[in-house]
């Protein structure tokens, strides 16, 4: 059980792209006390430990080690970036089968080793292996939280930002649903500096739907054309994994469109799936219920619906 006013302790089970840079980015960020790496291959994360230690008179002192399952004891936080991400052409669900199988392995090896903090899942299909997370685990669900679409969102804030030519920071909008190809836009509620952006198109501005849906098919598919090039994603993510950090250890009280298990919300239940969420020091507070249109609704239903059967799925 962690221990009252010890200093913030955070492990990462899998020290592969993803999980080495959310390493790198607490680091550089500052975000945390002590900071631990387990994976499989212990020679990566004791070479990880090791080259991230050796920055350390550049950045401020924290303690960084590669250690083993018995170090989440005491975690305020768990981070589960292990497992097989996307190949070229495969989507997050064809990813089920391989990750669902490790899951039960390290949700239980965390857990035996007397964790009662909370999990942050960003393995892919993040929203499936979250639900999973929070049954293995059988802690509450405030405390199983899935990265969900907070990357998605940044991605559209990004893209609309450029188009707009406005900083990113001062566009707000969401992508809401499955981390994968069923998520949605959610154009009713997005806006530029309190502008909403649907009264561009209506406007003179000669801006047009078709541009603005362009913007979002980018952002949907936005893994599979950084994959094409590179092979994987991870400096996105990565950071997306910071930033639900921060809003955790610090109390922020922060918004984000995490993955969380809606109970009635949105008309939907049992599924976890990217939702604006308030998120603090105990985890997910509340879900923000939007008021969807009609269309937006649809989608986000379609998309709980492939998410439900993939759960169903994998139960079996
Ligand atoms: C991506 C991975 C994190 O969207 O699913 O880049």
């Amino acid at each position: 059980m962690k221990v009252q006013g010890k200093g913030t302790k955070v492990v990462i089970i899998g020290t592969g792209f993803v999980g080495s840079s959310y390493a790198y980015a607490l680091l550089n960020q500052e975000v945390v006390d002590e900071l631990v790496l387990v994976d499989l291959n212990k020679e990566k994360a004791e070479g990880d430990a090791m080259d991230l230690n050796h920055g350390m008179p550049f950045g401020s002192p924290m303690k960084i080690w590669a250690g083993t399952y018995e170090d989440c004891k005491d975690a305020d936080l768990v981070v589960i970036t292990a497992g097989a991400n996307q190949g070229p052409g495969e989507t997050r669900l064809d990813l089920i089968e391989k990750n669902a199988k490790i899951f039960k392995s390290i949700v239980g090896s965390v857990m035996a080793s007397g964790f009662d903090g909370i999990f942050i899942v960003a393995t892919n299909p993040v929203d499936i292996l979250s639900y999973a997370t929070w049954k293995f685990s059988g802690l509450p669900m405030e405390r199983v939280i899935g990265s969900g679409t907070i990357l998605d969102t940044a991605r559209f804030r990004f893209l609309l930002g450029q188009y707009f030519d406005v900083d990113s920071r001062n566009v707000h909008a969401y992508i809401m649903g499955e981390h994968g190809d069923t998520e949605l836009p959610v154009w009713s509620h997005a806006d530029i500096g309190g502008k909403p952006i649907l009264t561009y198109v209506d406007e003179e501005n000669h801006i047009n739907m078709n541009e603005l849906e362009k913007i979002f098919t980018n952002v949907r598919d936005a893994a599979y054309h950084i994959i094409e090039r590179k092979g994987a994603t991870y400096y996105g993510i990565a950071m997306g994994l910071v930033r639900l950090t921060k809003a955790i250890l610090r109390n922020e009280n922060s918004v984000l469109t995490i993955s969380t298990l809606l109970k009635g919300q949105y008309g939907l239940d049992d599924v976890y799936i990217g939702v604006p969420a308030v998120v603090n020091r105990q985890g997910i507070r509340e879900v923000l219920e939007l008021n969807l249109h009609e269309d937006e609704q649809k989608k986000l239903h379609h998309s709980a619906g492939v998410l439900k059967r993939s759960n169903k799925a994998r139960s079996q």
